[in-house]
């Protein structure tokens, strides 16, 4: 007999020993088992709005746990992210079975995700309830070095609104040799002004909504290294990178945007040849990134720096009026 249900705090006691399992913990993506403290700060947020946990429970213990958590990014609203760790493959299955239901019914999320190491038994549970293997990252996950699967399914039915055409781009002009140094807070209201343009958000995850004060808070508690490419004292454009928590501390993921007036003049290359110094100085091994698939330009230079595409992940973003897939794409720098 086995009991499907919500989890909480009250199944602590079950959680620690179930989460032991390196089968457990590395479905995960965790880089170690989870201790007590561990497993509270991811209860922390209950179950029942954002995050939606279910456990498997037999004969007094747990032997399957899953959590869908809705992306709560402006532009992937219709997008969650699926974690599933199993001890038994046949209630892991069930678990799976039921999860994409609810998913189905009562979350509505038109596309799941799921990262899980490369050779995860998991993986071809997924394949079997309908998920694509979209991406291959090599080496995103540390100790020892494993590859990264990242898969997804879209909702049966749902149909994406056609990706849109992009705003019209300025043409190339002459070219500039910005001057690159590290962001400031008070570059703040210029960043806004710059990515208020929809040529430049267009190509970002950001909006064109985001004000001086957003741009403040965030710059204020970096979370890794940005810099500013100014031209005559203005700020032209920014790149930066921030390193993932374990068991991808020693990668990074990358953003970077270039404001209307200074695009296509050869601005985005020193940015790029500073991030990568500056990432390669911190002892990052890898750096990667997701680029819209139709944005040429911004390809055209990764790809220029190395980058190589690992995979396409689809309709993951809502972007002017569309649905737009990204290309993954990384650079190994070690
Ligand atoms: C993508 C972006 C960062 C590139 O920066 P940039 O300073 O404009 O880039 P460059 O001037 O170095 O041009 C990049 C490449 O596109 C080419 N290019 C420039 N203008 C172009 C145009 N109008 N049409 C087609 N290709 C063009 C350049 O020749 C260059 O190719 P090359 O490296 O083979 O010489 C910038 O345009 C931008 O910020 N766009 C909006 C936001 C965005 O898309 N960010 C990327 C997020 S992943």
């Amino acid at each position: 007999m086995h009991l499907l249900r919500p989890l909480d705090s009250a199944d602590l006691p079950l959680l620690l020993p179930f989460g032991e399992d390196p089968g457990v913990w590395r479905g995960l993506g965790l880089a170690a088992a989870p201790d007590e403290a561990a497993w509270r700060s991811r209860l922390a947020s209950p179950s029942g709005d954002v995050f939606h946990r279910f456990g498997i429970f037999s004969e007094g213990g747990l032997s399957a746990f899953g959590e869908l958590q809705c992306n709560m990014r402006a532009r992937a609203r219709h997008c969650a992210w699926l974690f599933l760790g199993g001890r038994q493959h046949g209630h892991a299955e069930i678990l799976l079975r039921n999860m994409l239901s609810f998913s189905d019914l009562w979350l509505g999320a038109a596309r799941l995700e799921c990262s899980l190491d490369a050779e995860d038994p998991l993986g071809p549970l997924l394949l079997a309830q309908g998920f694509v293997r979209e991406t291959l990252k090599p080496g995103h996950r540390d100790g020892p070095r494993r590859d990264v699967a990242i898969y997804s399914r879209l909702r049966p039915g749902w149909t994406p609104d056609a990706p849109t055409s992009p705003p019209p781009f300025p043409a190339a002009d002459s070219r500039m040799i910005p001057h690159i140094r590290p962001i400031r807070p008070s570059d703040a209201t210029e960043m806004a002004a710059g990515m208020a343009d929809e040529r430049v958000a267009w190509g970002t995850l950001q909006l064109p909504s985001a004000c001086g004060d957003y741009w403040r808070t965030r710059l204020e508690k970096p979370s890794g290294s940005m810099f500013v490419a100014e031209v005559n004292g203005q700020v032209a454009g920014t790149a930066g990178f921030h390193p993932y928590p374990a068991p991808s501390a020693h990668a990074a993921g990358l953003g970077m945007s270039v404001h209307a007036p200074w695009q296509g003049r050869g601005v985005a290359g020193p940015l790029m040849e500073t991030v990568i110094a500056t990432a390669k100085a911190q002892g990052l091994q890898r750096i990667d990134l997701e680029v819209y698939s139709d944005n040429e330009r911004a390809i055209r230079l990764y790809r220029r720096f190395g980058f190589v595409k690992e995979g396409t992940k689809r309709y993951d973003v809502w972007r002017f009026g569309g649905h737009a897939s990204s290309d993954v794409m990384g650079l190994q720098l070690a």
